[in-house]
């Protein structure tokens, strides 16, 4: 059954804990981002494992092997759940993070390869020296070479899950934003589908932040995404 995790992207501690109070039993799951890690530390992820919630650590980490494994190693020790590196850190980097977070047995991170940022165009992949490959060519070869690694699966948008779910197996983690219940503001999200679709296409966690953050009542708002989820499968 998929996941929902909520994006806690708040700027303290006290917001965090009292918005996981107000949403209450149906997410278990919360992504804290760097606006709140830089904010608030390691202890931001304790507060959140105390109140019995699983931790995305989405920092996106991108540096030698060696730095990536021990930064790793370190949310290991925080018993973190998910935690993301960029793909394009190369094999040995993506290794290194798996390696690292497989020292923790049954409680080891999964890693998640970020493939292209969704905010980069084809132009802008062509200036840090990407070219002769589409957006969607690169998303697909970071991907592969993720899982080839040891990742256990990727970030990526609700559009792109059905694709990446026959290039990386069944077993791949998808993890994807840019979900939006249908009739919801979609914000500043471009590429939005609606949970039941992500979870038709094959996502196993949809990251919803404001549409659950922002409602004004949030712990309905969760229940009816999760019970749209539900209805899917
Ligand atoms: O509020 P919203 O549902 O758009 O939040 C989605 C979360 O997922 C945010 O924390 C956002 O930074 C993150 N995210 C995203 N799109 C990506 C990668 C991450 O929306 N491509």
């Amino acid at each position: 059954m998929a996941e929902l995790i909520t994006a806690l992207d708040v700027q303290t501690r006290a917001e965090a804990v009292e918005k996981i109070k107000t949403i209450g039993e149906s997410v278990g799951f919360y992504k804290i981002g760097l606006e709140l890690f830089i904010a608030e530390g390691p202890d931001v992820v304790k507060a959140v494992k105390d109140l019995g919630k699983k931790v995305f650590l989405d920092l996106k980490l991108h540096d030698i092997p060696r730095t990536v494994e021990r930064a790793v190693r370190s949310a290991g020790k925080l018993g973190v759940d998910l935690a993301t590196i960029h793909a394009c850190g190369g094999a040995a980097m993506i290794r290194a993070a798996a390696d690292a977070a497989a020292e923790f047995g049954e409680r080891a991170p999964k890693i998640l390869g970020v493939t292209v940022l969704t905010s980069l165009d084809e132009n802008d992949l062509r200036d840090i020296g990407i070219s002769g490959r589409t957006a969607a060519e690169q998303v697909q070869a970071m991907g592969r070479l993720a899982l080839a690694n040891g990742a256990a699966g990727i970030v990526c948008s609700p559009r792109e899950v059905k694709i990446m779910r026959n290039i990386l197996g069944v077993d791949a983690l998808l993890v994807t934003p840019g979900v939006r219940p249908a009739g919801a503001d979609v914000g500043d999200q471009k590429r939005v589908a609606t949970p039941a679709d992500a979870v038709r296409d094959g996502s196993t966690h949809l990251v919803v932040g404001r549409p659950i953050l922002a409602a004004s009542d949030p712990a309905a708002a969760a229940v009816a995404i999760r019970a749209e989820m539900d209805g899917a499968v």
